[in-house]
């Protein structure tokens, strides 16, 4: 990577550090942090191109729509601004902003009009965070600041959700292990994804088992 690009990779850590000083738990700088190297690791191994998933991976949830009533323009606007700012090529914003866009597993069931390796890079690294040992952590903080229950046997988990359903649901969060985090294993993109989905996968399992064991007073 030449200097200017590296500048332009650490100018845009910077800003998204500070855009997402406020933000929540769940999406705050730190998951950036986390999908920006591990997406690199993966790119790495499948050989992607490490530029766009560098400035794809950082920018990814710069404006996420549901801290925005919903509007899904903000994202990509933002970083196509600060892109522009600073000189970056068009062709290279073209990409990142479709990475924006169409990463997003609400987005699902709307997928994207035309894939890149880069974005199957960055959209396995952000699907990976949801799983595995943060991926619990995560869940559990995202309930409770919706103040919703950990666990309640009456209330079955529903995997058919429309998006609208999904968006609204109020269930406990371990319904959420069903209705997604369990479901991701399969999603992945790429080889190297899948491998690393499969690990956390497995960890989640054991989770679930030893979760029931104890709510029953089992030791
Ligand atoms: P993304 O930003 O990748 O589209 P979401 O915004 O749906 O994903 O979710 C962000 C994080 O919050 C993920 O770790 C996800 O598992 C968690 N989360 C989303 N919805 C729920 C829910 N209903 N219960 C528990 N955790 C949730
Ligand atoms: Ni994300």
């Amino acid at each position: 990577m030449d200097k200017e690009r590296q500048s332009i990779i650490e100018q845009t850590e910077i800003f998204v550090r500070t855009q997402l000083a406020e933000a929540e738990g769940g999406h705050d700088w730190w998951h950036i942090y986390r999908v920006w190297k591990l997406a690199l690791s993966i790119a790495d191994e499948e050989k992607a191109d490490l530029y766009v998933v560098n400035l794809g991976a950082l920018l990814h949830d710069i404006a996420d729509a549901k801290f925005h009533k919903g509007n899904e323009e903000i994202g990509p606007r933002v970083a196509n601004e600060f892109l522009i700012s600073l000189s970056v090529e068009p062709e290279v914003i073209d990409q990142v902003i479709h990475i924006i866009k169409y990463v997003s597993f609400k987005n699902r069931h709307e997928p994207a009009p035309f894939v890149s390796k880069e974005l199957h890079v960055i959209q396995d690294a952000d699907r990976l965070d949801a799983i595995g040992a943060i991926g619990i952590a995560r869940a559990f903080n995202f309930g409770g600041f919706k103040g919703r229950a950990l666990y309640d046997p009456a209330v079955p988990p529903n995997p058919d959700q429309s998006k609208a359903e999904y968006k609204a649901a109020k269930a406990p969060t371990i319904n959420h292990f069903y209705e997604k985090l369990l479901l991701l294993k399969d999603m992945m993109n790429t080889p190297t994804g899948k491998k690393i989905a499969l690990e956390r996968h497995r960890f989640m399992e054991e989770y679930l088992e030893q979760f029931y064991q104890e709510w029953d007073g089992k030791r």
